[in-house]
C-alpha cells in the first residue's frame, strides 16, 4: 500500500501563492497519492506550524514570505547553496528531521537555459539589478556557472554592498555600482537581470534605456506579473533575447517535487497555460 504524501507551502499571506496548482498538477499528472495545500501560517506560529507538519507526518514544503530567511535557524540542517543565499524556500522531512534547501537558483538557470539551450556563462558580464532575496539566489547561481562579473546595482546601495562581500568571498566578480547608472553599465553587458519588484502588476516600470545593450544580449524579469513586463517588452523592441520569469517560478518547483514525491516533473505548455490562468 503506498503512503499519502503530504506536502503544502506556508507563508503569510499564501493565498497568491501559485504552487499548490504546479504541484497538484504534476500529483495528477503522474497518478500519485498525494497532496499539496496553501497553509497560511503567521510569523509569531512559524514554530507551532511547523512542529504540527512534522507531528502530522508531512513530507515536505515550500516556505514563501515571510519566512524564507527565518525558518533557516529552525531547520536541523540547511544544504550549502541554501546557506549560501541564505534563504531556504523548500523543506524536506525525514524521520522527523528537517532540512533547508533553496530550488531558486537552480530554476534561474533552467528558465535561462530552456529558451537557449547550450547558454554558457564563463567570460560573461551580467548586470544584476535588485539585492534582495531573489537576487542573492540569482547572483549564487551565476557564480556557480563561472560567470566572469556581475555588475549589481540596486535603489539602496548598501544593500548591494552587503550582498557583494558575503558573495565575494575575495573573488571581485561582483562589483557594486550605483543604481543611476544603470542604463550605462549596459555598454558591454551580456545579460541584464530584474530581481526587483519593480514591472510587477501594481508596481511602478523599472526606467531604464538599453540603448547601450548589444542586441544578442539576453533580458530576464523575474517578474512573471504580467509575463511581458515593460522591460521586456523593451527589449524585444531592442531586439535582444526576452526571457520572462514564469519560467523561474514553474522550474524551481522541480527539485523540490523530486525530493518529497521521487519524481522529476516537465515544465509544459500545459502547465504553463494553467499557472497563467
Ligand atoms: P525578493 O525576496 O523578491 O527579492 P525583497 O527582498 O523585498 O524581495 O527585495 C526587493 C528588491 O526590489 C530590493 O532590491 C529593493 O531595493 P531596496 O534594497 O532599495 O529596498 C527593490 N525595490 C523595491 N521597490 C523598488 C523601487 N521602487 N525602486 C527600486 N528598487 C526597488
Amino acid at each position: 500500500m503506498s503512503i499519502f504524501v503530504k506536502t503544502g507551502v506556508i507563508g503569510h499571506p499564501v493565498n497568491h501563492s501559485r504552487s499548490p496548482r504546479i504541484h497538484n498538477f504534476w500529483i495528477e499528472k503522474h497518478q500519485l497519492d498525494g497532496a499539496y495545500e496553501a497553509i497560511d501560517c503567521a510569523p509569531s506560529d512559524l514554530a507551532g506550524t511547523i512542529k504540527r507538519l512534522v507531528d502530522s507526518g508531512y513530507r515536505g514544503f515550500n516556505v514563501t514570505l515571510p519566512h524564507k530567511e527565518t525558518i533557516m535557524k529552525l531547520c536541523d540542517t540547511v544544504d550549502l547553496n541554501a546557506q549560501n543565499i541564505g534563504a531556504v524556500n523548500t523543506v524536506v522531512i525525514t524521520e522527523g528531521k528537517i532540512r533547508g534547501l533553496n530550488t531558486d537558483g537552480f530554476g534561474f538557470l533552467a528558465n535561462i537555459y530552456e529558451s537557449e539551450p547550450g547558454y554558457t556563462f564563463d567570460y560573461k558580464c551580467a548586470v544584476v539589478l535588485g539585492a534582495g532575496g531573489a537576487a542573492r539566489a540569482v547572483v549564487s547561481a551565476l557564480i556557480g556557472e563561472q560567470i566572469e562579473k556581475i555588475l549589481l546595482l540596486n535603489r539602496t546601495r548598501a544593500n548591494a554592498q552587503i550582498l557583494a562581500d558575503e558573495m565575494n568571498m575575495g573573488t571581485g566578480i561582483i562589483e557594486v555600482r550605483d543604481w543611476d547608472e544603470r542604463s550605462e553599465v549596459l555598454k558591454g553587458a551580456d545579460m541584464l537581470v530584474n530581481t526587483t519588484s519593480l514591472g510587477m502588476t501594481g508596481q511602478p516600470p523599472l526606467e531604464i534605456d538599453l540603448q547601450a545593450l548589444s542586441a544578442n544580449a539576453l533580458v530576464n524579469d523575474i517578474v512573471y506579473a504580467p509575463l511581458e513586463t515593460p522591460l521586456l517588452k523593451q527589449a524585444r523592441a531592442h531586439g535582444a533575447q526576452a526571457i520572462d520569469g514564469m519560467g523561474m517560478l514553474l522550474h524551481q518547483a522541480r527539485p523540490a517535487f523530486n525530493e518529497w514525491f521521487g519524481v522529476i516533473p516537465d515544465v509544459t505548455e500545459e502547465l504553463r497555460a494553467l499557472v497563467l490562468k
